[in-house]
C-alpha cells in the first residue's frame, strides 16, 4: 500500500511538472513569436504602397512604402487595380480563432505582416519561365499581400485572364468567394438539375455567389437572408427566398438534397432535419468577428466529422482551394453572363480599415472592394 501511496506521489508530481514545463515552453514562445516589421523602417528603394500590420487588430492596419516585389522565374508582377475583402482577411487581422495563432499564424504578433488576397490587375512583368501569360494582360485571382499596389502571384496558381468585359473590381471580388461557392456545389454538394438546394447565408460574399452558380447547374434554389436582402436574392435567380427574421427554415416540412451552410447558426441536427434521407450539408463557416473564442467555426466542422458517422446524410466542412482551373471556368460563367458580382461598397486602399470593420459586421450585401490606385 506505501509502495503504491509512493507510485501515486510520483506520477502526480511528474504530470505536474510536465504540465508546467509546457505552460512554460508556452510563455517563453508567446513572447519570442515577432515578425519581420523591423524590415519596413528602412526607406524602399523601389517603393510601393501596401497595407501592413505589425500587431493583431483593425486598429494596427497602417498603408506604408514598402518595397515592390520582384517576380521570380515562375511568377508575374502584377499592377493591382482592384482588390477585395474577405472575413479570411478579418481573421488574419484579429488573429482569430485563437487556435489559428497556435498553428502557426503567430502567437503575439502576426508572422506575416501584410494582408489580402483577391485581386484583379494588369501584368507588368513576367518570369522566365512563365508562358501562360505576358506583359499588358489582365488578370484576376489570389494572392497574399493583395492590399498592395504590385503582387507577384506564381503564373500556375490562382491567376486566370480577366474577361474583357468585365470591371477590375467585378474581377477582384471572385476567388475566394467564387470558388468556395463553386467547389461547394459542384464537388461536394455534386448538385444535380432538379435537385432542391438551401443556401444559408444568401446575400454576403459566397452566398451570392452560389445562388447564381447553383441555378446555372439547374437546381431548385431558396436563398435564406434578412428581410431587406430578399429582392436582391430574388434578382440572383432564386426560386425561394426564406426571410430569417420571420421564418426559420429548421421548422418548415420542405426537404433539400444540398444544404450550403454559409453562417452555421443552427445545430447539425437541425441542419440534418431538412435533408432528403440521401441529403449533403457543406458546411462553409461562420461565427461573426466578436463570437470567435479558441476554436470559432472549426468546434462545429470537428463535430460534424464525428455527426455525419451516426447519420445517412453526408454533413461536413469544406475548405477551397483557389486554383487556376476553377479561376477559368468562373471567368467563362461571367463572360457569358451566367454570373455577375455583386457589389456592395468601395472602398479605397487607405481606407482597407473600415473595410475591414464593415465586413466584420457580418452583414455585407455580396462583396466589398478595394479599388487601388
Ligand atoms: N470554408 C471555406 O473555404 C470558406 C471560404 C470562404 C468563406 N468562408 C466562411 O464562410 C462564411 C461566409 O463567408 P462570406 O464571404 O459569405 O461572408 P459575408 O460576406 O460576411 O456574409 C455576410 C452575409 O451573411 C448574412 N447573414 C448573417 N446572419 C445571417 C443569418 N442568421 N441567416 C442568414 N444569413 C445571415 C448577412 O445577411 P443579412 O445582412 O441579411 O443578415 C450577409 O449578407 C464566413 O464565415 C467565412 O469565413 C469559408
Amino acid at each position: 500500500m506505501k509502495l503504491l501511496k509512493r507510485v501515486l506521489r510520483w506520477v502526480t508530481a511528474a504530470i505536474l511538472l510536465l504540465l508546467l514545463l509546457a505552460l512554460l515552453a508556452g510563455f517563453i514562445a508567446y513572447w519570442r513569436s515577432t515578425n519581420d516589421c523591423k524590415r519596413y523602417t528602412a526607406a524602399p528603394t523601389s517603393p510601393m504602397k501596401a497595407i501592413v500590420y505589425c500587431d493583431y487588430g483593425v486598429a494596427n492596419l497602417k498603408l506604408e512604402d514598402i518595397e515592390k516585389p520582384v517576380p521570380n522565374d515562375d511568377q508575374i508582377l502584377v499592377r493591382v487595380r482592384a482588390a477585395s475583402v474577405n472575413p479570411y482577411d478579418w481573421h488574419f487581422v484579429e488573429g482569430t480563432p485563437y487556435i489559428m495563432r497556435a498553428m502557426g499564424v503567430g502567437l503575439r504578433k502576426p508572422k506575416d505582416t501584410r494582408l489580402g488576397v483577391d485581386f484583379a490587375g494588369t501584368v507588368e512583368a513576367v518570369g522566365k519561365d512563365v508562358t501562360q501569360f505576358k506583359p499588358g494582360d489582365e488578370v484576376f485571382g489570389g494572392r497574399g499581400g493583395a492590399f498592395a499596389q504590385y503582387v507577384c502571384p506564381r503564373a500556375t496558381r490562382a491567376v486566370a485572364l480577366k474577361p474583357a468585359n468585365m470591371s477590375f473590381e467585378d474581377a477582384a471580388s471572385v476567388n475566394i468567394a467564387g470558388i468556395t461557392a463553386l467547389q461547394a456545389l459542384r464537388d461536394k454538394g455534386k448538385v444535380q438539375p432538379g435537385q432542391k438546394v438551401l443556401i444559408n447565408g444568401a446575400s454576403g460574399g459566397v452566398g451570392t455567389f452560389a445562388v447564381q452558380i447553383a441555378k446555372s447547374l439547374g437546381a431548385d434554389v431558396t436563398g435564406v437572408c434578412s428581410t431587406r436582402n430578399v429582392d436582391l436574392v430574388k434578382s440572383l435567380g432564386a426560386d425561394h427566398v426564406i426571410d430569417y427574421t420571420k421564418e426559420d427554415f429548421t421548422k418548415s416540412a420542405k426537404r433539400y438534397d444540398v444544404m450550403l451552410d454559409n453562417v452555421g447558426n443552427h445545430s447539425l441536427s437541425e441542419c440534418k432535419g431538412v435533408l432528403t434521407p440521401a441529403g449533403k450539408y457543406v458546411l462553409i463557416g461562420g461565427g461573426g468577428a466578436g463570437d470567435q473564442g479558441f476554436l470559432g467555426g472549426l468546434g462545429k466542422a470537428l463535430w460534424a466529422m464525428v455527426f455525419s458517422k451516426f447519420v445517412n446524410q453526408q454533413m461536413g466542412m469544406m475548405m477551397a482551394d483557389a486554383n487556376q482551373k476553377d479561376l477559368t471556368v468562373l471567368a467563362d460563367m461571367m463572360q457569358s453572363g451566367k454570373l455577375k458580382p455583386v457589389i456592395d461598397r468601395t472602398y479605397k486602399l487607405e481606407q482597407v480599415p473600415d473595410a475591414i470593420r464593415y465586413v466584420e459586421q457580418g452583414h455585407a450585401r455580396g462583396k466589398v472592394v478595394i479599388t487601388v490606385e
